[in-house]
């Protein structure tokens, strides 16, 4: 049963200066894909293909964030929540991506940080999730080098405009998530397949991620910059050595790929071989280019998976059991509820004596939520943070280093390629009607960080 906020440790568990935010992302809520100057994102593309998304369904109107902000930053203000990351949409202040600045998208992130100031929310923004202009997709998008640049000029105009408000930016979301999913499987916007579009599209980002903190440190010296990653726990499925060799492929893929370049350490390898067709795209002096003095990094982690050896799987010879076939408990994602999961990626991301922060910005579970009588009672939801958050405390007591903990997400929104199906809120939203309903979980949250 989940508990009472009463039997639960109170959030003075945690140290004074433990951030406890909640994330969300533009494309997924904003809607208003083409009001007042904004320019066509990857996502806008993608979702007006026939059969790309679950349902057909698109980020058009999501949860009209747009026009909805200052109701929806009240009920950030209403769960008690003192930090809210959202996320720019690239296309609505630079139409084309770069050149020409919209300034209605402008004005409204203005609007949008200042309502968070005015009531008491400090804002953290992140730079890119996953929505890139699509003109900038046209010219070959993360599988051209330009998008370096491309990308400075984004990250400049931001800074320049936002940095005296803003002190927390985030420059990327998740890079292996977007490039493996939208360059090689083309299960993500802009759906393009294979090694030859992965590969440099995972040099560039990496670049990128580099390349745009620095000019955030150049710009306001004193912000806090970080950068997120997804990560899962994995194990092996049999107590042999060809599964825990494949554990490590996929670790170096999931877990090291992104974060180790980053830190200095090149990208993993000995690991992945197949990783070594990265020496096409790396150009003499990328690589005294590729690591940043990240002031945090921030980790995403929803399940574990279990692997498996499998020889007849291209390039990692390794393969995921599925969690509906182990019967164990699972969201509506189909990923397994392993709440020990968090606890076991702090410690692995603990490892790495180059993270002077480590925040958890973004953790969360969609069930299907039934209203009676008004409410939502959302049991699963409610039961999966209050014991990732017991796990989140469980590794600060034993001194690992976890400086924050954002929940994904605010209301229910448009979850990418499974569209509205999924629904991760604290706040039920009607999209019918665009009604906001606060479902139990939030009300949990509003009383535990009241
Ligand atoms: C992403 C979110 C997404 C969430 C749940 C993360 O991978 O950053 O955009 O909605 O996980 O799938």
């Amino acid at each position: 049963m989940p508990l009472n906020p009463e039997e639960f440790p109170s959030k003075e568990a945690f140290d004074p200066h433990f951030k406890w935010g909640v994330s969300v992302a533009a494309y997924q809520i904003e809607g208003a894909h083409d009001a007042d100057g904004k320019g066509p994102s990857i996502w806008d593309v993608f979702t007006s293909k026939r059969g790309k998304v679950l349902n057909g369904d698109h980020g058009n109107i999501a949860c009209d964030f747009y026009h909805r902000y200052t109701e929806d930053i009240a009920l950030v203000k209403k769960l008690n929540i003192p930090n809210f990351r959202f996320s720019i949409s690239w296309s609505r202040i630079l139409p084309k991506g770069t050149g020409e600045v919209n300034p209605a998208g402008i004005a409204y992130y203005h609007q949008l940080i200042d309502e968070c100031l005015a009531k008491g929310i400090t804002p953290w923004i992140t730079l890119y999730h996953w929505d890139l202009p699509q003109e900038l997709e046209k010219q070959g998008g993360w599988t051209n080098r330009k998008v370096i640049t491309w990308f400075e000029e984004f990250t400049r105009l931001c800074i320049t405009t936002y940095g005296d408000k803003v002190h927390n930016w985030i420059v990327m979301n998740e890079p292996v998530v977007f490039t493996g999913a939208g360059y090689f499987l083309g299960l993500h916007a802009p759906g393009r397949r294979g090694m030859s579009n992965f590969l440099p599209a995972i040099h560039h980002a990496t670049m990128a991620i580099a390349a745009s903190a620095r000019i955030i440190r150049q710009i306001k010296p004193e912000a806090n910059i970080g950068t997120t990653f997804s990560c899962s726990y994995l194990e092996p499925y049999r107590n042999l050595e060809r599964d825990r060799k494949a554990v490590a492929r996929v670790n170096a893929l999931l877990n090291r790929l992104y974060i180790e370049p980053l830190l200095g350490l090149g990208y993993p390898v000995k690991e992945l071989p197949v990783l070594k067709g990265l020496q096409k795209y790396i150009l003499a002096g990328d690589l005294e280019q590729l690591s940043f003095n990240f002031d945090f990094i921030g980790i995403q982690n929803y399940t574990r998976e279990i692997i498996k050896n499998s020889w007849l799987t291209p390039y990692i010879g390794a393969s995921l059991i599925k969690a509906e076939k182990r019967k164990v408990p699972i969201t509506s994602m189909k990923w397994e509820v392993y709440p020990e999961a968090i606890y076991q990626m702090i410690k692995q991301f603990n490892a790495y004596p180059q993270i002077k922060k480590l925040l958890i910005t973004e953790n969360g579970a969609a069930f299907p939520d039934v209203k009676k009588d008004g409410h939502i009672h959302d049991t699963e939801r409610l039961k999966y943070l209050q014991d990732n958050i017991k796990q989140v405390l469980r590794a600060k007591e034993e001194g690992y280093k976890v400086d924050g903990y954002f929940v994904w997400t605010l209301t229910d929104n448009f979850e990418w390629a499974e569209g509205y199906h999924p629904r991760f809120g604290l706040v039920h939203i009607d999209f019918e009607t665009q009604e906001r309903t606060i479902k139990d979980s939030g009300w949990w949250i509003s009383k535990f960080l009241s």
